[in-house]
């Protein structure tokens, strides 16, 4: 059977999931973002394709009224600001992916919102996971090289991502342009990590339970102009071109886990990369190179679907999910 899908937040990141879902036989039926000048303009001709004949809209609760099997968003990473979103949806009787990463495993940050989405879409007969890069990259490749060990003592995952690969709300998150000044400010009341919840799948997936997790974050100033594409202007030298991140996330059976997540407008000389360490019996590394963050962010959200249509009713993060394959078609 065929899949009906709305785009909602027609940003970066589901631009190229158009292109994925309709070269694999996904219908389209509606397009939501906020009001601004994409309202009324072609999902298709946004996204760099020809002409989709699907409009546009700021109303989304006209474009859910449209019958829909999935929601893709891509909006903000929060729960907090896309409660509303995520609640509208399901409420539609729409099943939700999202790349919003706080959704991907949102219990233990957000346990009351969590449920209230659980509730609602267990009412409404649907599903809400979150999906993206973390998908294979983290939680899954993650918990599929522990199978190996015997003991575990610590689990290292650092990466390089290069802001380039997606838009202005990216950038906003890795602080990209701003005075170090004003990061010193904010950096005081931060909010968690976007890389936090994928811990928590990870953690669910190998049955740890997480007690604490210690963020800090480093601001990368330039010394040489560097040309941001997702805010399309050059930052001067001084101010941030992006962050590195580092997580200790401690477990009740004190195996340790540590995330150093490097944020930033890449240089042309440098290369995104994925590594992961094992140290336990045995030890052990992989680093994965080669990606294109935006496009492999997308790919992995859009092959989740049929997976997520399928789902039980209710909050299923992806390490409940099955393995994620390549399919030639997307159907259910
Ligand atoms: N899980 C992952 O692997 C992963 C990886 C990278 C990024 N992300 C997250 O994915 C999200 C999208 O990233 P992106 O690069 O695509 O960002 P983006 O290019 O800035 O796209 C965001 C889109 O959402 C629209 N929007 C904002 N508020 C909205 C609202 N209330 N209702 C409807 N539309 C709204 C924006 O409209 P305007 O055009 O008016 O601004 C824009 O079109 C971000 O939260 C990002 O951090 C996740």
């Amino acid at each position: 059977m065929g899949i009906r899908a709305i785009v909602y937040g027609v940003g970066r990141v589901n631009c190229i999931a158009t292109r994925l879902m309709i070269e694999k036989g996904i219908e389209i039926v509606g397009a939501v973002n906020r009001s601004g000048t994409k309202i009324g303009k072609d999902l298709g001709e946004l996204s760099g394709m020809s002409q989709l004949g699907v409009s546009v809209s700021d109303d989304p609760a006209h474009i859910l009224s449209t019958p829909a099997d999935i929601a893709v968003i891509a909006i903000y990473d929060d729960l907090q600001r896309m409660f509303p979103i995520y609640k509208q949806c399901l409420e539609a009787g729409v099943n939700v992916v999202t790349v919003g990463a706080h959704a991907s495993y949102p219990w233990r940050l957000e346990p009351t919102l969590s449920q209230q989405l659980d509730d609602i879409a267990r009412t409404h007969g649907v599903t809400i996971s979150g999906s993206g890069n973390q998908d294979f990259f983290i939680v899954h490749l993650g918990a599929l090289m522990s199978g190996v060990c015997h003991r575990i003592d610590r689990i290292v995952h650092r990466s390089l991502t290069d802001v380039n690969n997606f838009g202005s709300e990216t950038a906003g998150i890795a602080y990209v342009g701003q005075s170090v000044d004003c990061f010193q400010t904010k950096a005081n009341n931060q909010t968690p990590s976007v890389y936090t919840t994928f811990w928590d799948n990870i953690a669910a997936a190998l049955e740890l339970t997480v007690v604490d997790v210690v963020q800090t974050v480093e601001p990368i100033v330039t010394t040489t102009p560097r040309i941001c594409r997702s805010l399309n202007r050059t930052i001067k030298p001084g101010f941030l071109i992006g962050i590195r991140q580092r997580l200790e996330v401690f477990t009740k059976e004190n195996v340790r886990m540590t995330g150093e997540n490097s944020l930033w407008v890449c240089d042309t000389e440098e290369e995104e990369y994925k590594d992961w360490e094992i140290m336990g019996e045995p030890s052990f590394k992989i680093r994965v190179t080669g990606l294109a963050t935006g496009f492999t962010t997308a790919s992995q959200c859009v092959n989740r679907i049929p997976h997520i249509i399928k789902a039980p009713p209710g909050y299923i993060t992806i390490d409940k999910l099955p393995k994620l394959t390549y399919r030639q078609r997307l159907t259910i």
